[in-house]
């Protein structure tokens, strides 16, 4: 994966809060406090982002409703005035999206009691404090600045998916209280995890090309990184707080163990 030393350096700083965000799906496994409830609220709101977005869309559509219309748009000026493959990657992004809407909720309705109801996205709509602050600091990016801010997004865009690999790393360990849940969490991250492996790289795929200025690439990273320690956040809230004290500063500061990104995975599946 040929790639220049503005990207290398961007990736270099993104890679600590990559792993802050790992640490905190690692601690929430073991944490004493986890338990069919709280497994079910953060498999819910999961479900909440694969369906409204995060900021990776307007707010009120997501990312199932906005590409939809997407298409409904698009089809009268197939190949006249926008690109077929343009809307094939249309039509991709909401088949896989919404996907992973199905992989999180059947594990979330596969851990109810006898009685509680389906989720629904419907039901989903509002996200929590900590993803709406994530999702206004996304559009407070692309109003200070349309291009670097959607790229910083789509950079940001998953968190170099450590929840689906922290998530898929549960696939052996069926014995315990959690051993069921295990299971099904393991199953539903590995249906995600190589979509979004390339959902990242997608965001990263072209950014050399942009021709951006030294200061375009500090200002950046300087949103990318701000967008990172938003998602630590929001992931935190999301798995009921298993940061806290010198644990969160730590991953909040940038000084977990570097994640090693994986250039030889990203280069195989850019080449396919
Ligand atoms: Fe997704
Ligand atoms: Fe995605």
């Amino acid at each position: 994966m040929g790639i220049s030393a503005n990207l290398e350096r961007l990736i270099e700083a993104a890679a600590p809060y990559w792993a802050g965000e790992a640490e905190v799906f690692r601690s929430y496994w073991d944490s004493a406090t986890r338990s069919r409830e709280s497994d079910r609220r953060w498999l819910a709101l999961q479900c909440a982002k694969e369906v409204w977005g995060s900021g990776l869309a307007p707010l009120d559509k997501g990312i199932f409703l906005g590409p939809a219309e997407q298409l409904v748009a698009a089809f009268p000026g197939i190949d006249l005035s926008i690109d077929r493959h343009e809307v094939l990657e249309i039509a991709e992004g909401l088949r896989a999206e919404f996907a992973h809407y199905c992989a999180f909720a059947d594990a979330h309705d596969a851990l109810a009691l006898p009685g509680e109801p389906k989720l629904n996205p419907h039901a989903l709509k509002g996200g929590w404090p900590e993803d709406l602050a994530l999702s206004a600091l996304r559009f407070a990016h692309k109003k200070e600045n349309a291009r670097l801010g959607e790229r910083a997004t789509r950079f940001t865009e998953g968190g170099y998916c450590t929840l689906f690999s922290e998530g898929m790393a549960l696939k052996d360990r069926t014995q315990g209280p959690h051993g069921r849940a295990n299971v099904l969490i393991a199953a539903a991250c590995a249906q995600v995890y190589e979509d979004e492996f390339g959902h990242m790289l997608k965001g990263i795929v072209g950014l050399d090309g942009e021709g951006l200025s030294a200061t375009e690439w500090t200002m950046l990273e300087r949103m990318a990184l701000e967008q990172l320690r938003g998602r630590i956040r929001m992931r935190n809230a999301q798995f009921g707080n298993p940061l806290t004290g010198f644990a969160l500063e730590r991953a909040l500061a940038g000084a977990c163990t570097p994640i090693a990104f994986d250039y030889a995975k990203a280069g195989a599946r850019l080449a396919a």
